[in-house]
């Protein structure tokens, strides 16, 4: 054999792939998304999930807490009400269940983790949808901005770091970037889900928020034959003031992950959703693929496609790994 060029001498030995690794995954890219239920003393399992739960306040606290000494970048807290209404005034309330929370898990972690909240009027809703329904039962754009701007600067007041608008309105990040500013939250971030997409795979995060959803969310998350327009909403939220761009969910848009990271001036974060973990706790229960392998997997091509820091429901025990 005649063979100068073999690219396997670099895959020789472990020390070799560790000194020619081109992605990393440090526990400071790694965000823990993290649901608080109202009205309950004791987590509550999520059967889809297994392994996350819905907390009380006093678990939210305790998992923030460990989360935290193990190193993650972040925390993405999402509420589950012990009621709903039709225009989702839970999320808007300095006492509803997801403010409290933030109130709470600031007090125990301060600025040593960046505390984030869903901007989301759908666990508030009593039908389940991101936003306010006109009389056709339409989902009303600019009716829910307006319910948006009060929600970002209610969770600003309660501690919020980066506010994460993910109902896709138009105009959201633009809405809510001046309700804060005009509040004095001049610091407060936005972490904009720009590219979230009308996907399957959100099936187990609907058991976790309890979601009232009948019917679908098409006419306003994207539509998983696109990749184009995400580039449109990518530039309509950099122009917006978005501080972070989101792709979501990850693993079936890897390719807009990257277009978004090949032209954003921003950081770049990606979620790995609810159906994507359950997907393979199951494989995994089932003896069907190495778990820890395939996590570390699936989250270093999340890093490779090029998402600076990735929300997971395995944050903190990945972290743990990494440590
Ligand atoms: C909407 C929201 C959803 C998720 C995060 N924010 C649900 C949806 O859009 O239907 C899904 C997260 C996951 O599946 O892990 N507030």
């Amino acid at each position: 054999m005649d063979l100068t060029r073999r690219p396997r001498r670099l895959r020789s030995t472990s020390a070799m792939r560790r000194l020619v690794a081109e992605t990393e995954l440090r526990p400071r890219n790694l965000i823990l998304p993290m649901f608080v239920r109202e009205g309950v003393s004791e987590p509550v399992g999520i059967k889809s999930m297994p392994g996350v739960v819905q907390h009380s306040r006093e678990s939210l606290r305790k998992a923030s807490a460990e989360a935290v000494t193990a190193g993650v970048g972040g925390l993405m807290l999402f509420g589950v009400p012990a009621t709903r209404d039709a225009v989702g005034s839970g999320g808007v309330d300095p006492d509803g269940i997801l403010n409290v929370a933030l109130r709470d898990v600031r007090a125990e972690v301060g600025d040593s983790t960046v505390l984030m909240s869903d901007l989301c009027l759908d666990e508030f809703t009593d039908h389940g949808h991101c936003g306010v329904l006109d009389e056709r039962g339409g989902v009303d754009n600019d009716a829910t901005l307006r319910i948006y701007a009060q929600m970002g600067v209610a969770q600003a007041a309660a501690g919020a770091h980066l506010v994460g608008p993910s109902g896709m309105m138009d105009g959201q990040v633009g809405v809510i970037r001046h309700a804060l500013d005009a509040a004095g939250h001049t610091d407060t971030g936005i972490l904009a889900y720009t590219a979230k997409y009308s996907s399957a795979f959100y099936g187990p995060f609907r058991e976790a928020v309890d979601s009232q959803l009948r019917g679908d969310r098409k006419t306003y998350q994207q539509d998983p034959a696109n990749g184009r327009e995400a580039l449109r909403e990518l530039a309509l939220d950099l122009a917006e003031g978005a501080d972070v761009v989101m792709v979501k969910p990850a693993m079936c848009y890897l390719d807009v992950l990257r277009t978004i990271a090949d032209h954003s001036d921003v950081p770049v974060a990606a979620y790995q959703i609810s159906g994507e973990y359950s997907m393979i706790e199951a494989a995994a229960a089932n003896g069907w693929l190495e778990r820890d392998r395939a996590i570390v997997e699936t989250l270093t091509g999340i890093r490779r496609a090029g998402a600076d820091m990735v929300l997971t429901y395995w944050a903190t025990e990945v972290a743990g790994w990494l440590a």
